[in-house]
């Protein structure tokens, strides 16, 4: 087997302290299987961009690329003027690199408790669209900063981009026990893009005759994300419909510190990413306080993504093995990392 090619980039506040125990958790799971893992460490985020102005160059793309997969652990600082380094590198990587599906799981594991009283079972997972929707940056404002000021953000829904996003939420409904799938967006106003992903979603149903399709309103989405999680299986949605509910589906199963994610380019003609939820946490950051169980659950689904499913399992369960003795223990980053080595080398 060939050794992983990681692209790392670390970015900033707490991504460094969260990656470094990643790649710990990582190369412990590695080892003894004959996959190792070379890594290249990209110098990208708020510290660059001071030093030399720039966010991601086209040199750093074409390098990225040669990369099996990138471990990302946070962009932002509130040195740098808001939107800067998130359109200018996190999204531009997400675009660049065509992650259109932007897999986001919750998992309310055994021992953690959250702010639901009742929760019951809570395992669903939301496909949120990566690369189109209100994030493409289509928009512009005239007579700034007057009263007759207009600004517009539009919303770019294409038929090609829903439907391959689309038909990857049902593949992975259809391979779920529950088979459900549900769409969530808002078409009693945004009528123009929420009746193409609903006639997208119906047709794509043709394909996946064994997966149940469930419509949601955006708004009462949330409230059953409160009030009945359960009902939810795979949600499929567009890019800030899928924020803003992955922040919620984070918030009711422990937390921003436990969130993982993947952006993935299933078509594989580029590498995939994989991230904390979580942003940079600069009122943190330098302390070792950051939870690193967020990347390390990220990196199990690397290791999914890149076929080695065992040494994803491995990784899972020492997270889950870990959460279950939890408590309301207090540890450093480090610690919590040093932790789940151990149980990954078991
Ligand atoms: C996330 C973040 C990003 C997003 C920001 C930092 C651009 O909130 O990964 O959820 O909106 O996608
Ligand atoms: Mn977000």
């Amino acid at each position: 087997a060939r050794d992983i090619q990681l692209a790392v980039v670390a970015g900033d506040g707490i991504g460094t302290e969260v990656v470094e125990q990643g790649l710990l958790v990582l190369e412990t799971a590695l080892s003894g299987s004959g996959v190792g893992v070379v890594t290249t460490e990209f110098d990208l985020g708020a510290r660059r961009w001071h030093a030399t102005g720039e966010t991601l160059t086209d040199t750093d793309l074409d390098a990225i690329r040669t990369h099996d997969a990138i471990l990302l652990g946070a962009i932002g600082d509130p040195t740098v003027p808001s939107g800067v380094l998130e359109r200018g590198l996190l999204l531009k990587l997400r675009f660049a690199l065509d992650h259109y599906v932007n897999l986001r799981p919750s998992k309310l594991f055994p021992g953690v408790t959250g702010p639901l009283a009742n929760p019951g079972e809570v395992d669903f997972v939301v496909v949120r669209e990566g690369t189109e929707g209100p994030y493409v940056g289509n928009g512009g404002a005239i007579r700034v900063g007057t009263p007759h000021e207009v600004a517009n953000e539009v919303s770019v829904n294409t038929a090609f981009g829903v439907e391959r996003v689309v038909r990857d939420a049902f593949a992975r409904a259809a391979a779920r026990p529950r088979k459900k799938l549900t769409l969530v967006h808002k078409h009693n106003v945004l009528v123009h893009a929420g009746h193409l992903w609903r006639r997208t979603v119906d047709a794509v149903n043709a394909e996946f005759p064994d997966v149940t399709v469930d419509y949601l309103h955006v708004d009462a989405a949330t409230i059953f994300m409160v009030t009945n999680p359960s009902r939810f299986d795979v949600i499929v949605t567009d890019n800030l419909f899928g924020d803003i509910l992955t922040d919620l589906a984070a918030a009711i199963t422990g937390g921003i510190g436990l969130a993982a994610s993947a952006n993935i380019n299933p078509d594989r003609t580029a590498p995939s990413m994989f991230e904390p939820v979580h942003g940079s946490a600069p009122d943190i950051a330098g302390r070792g306080k950051a939870d690193p169980t967020a990347t390390v659950l990220s990196v199990a689904m690397l290791l999914e993504h890149l076929g080695l499913n065992a040494q994803a399992s491995a990784v899972e369960s020492a997270v889950a093995a870990d959460l279950a003795e939890r408590g309301s223990r207090v540890r450093s980053t480090a610690e919590v990392g040093k932790d789940l080595a151990a149980r990954v080398a078991g």
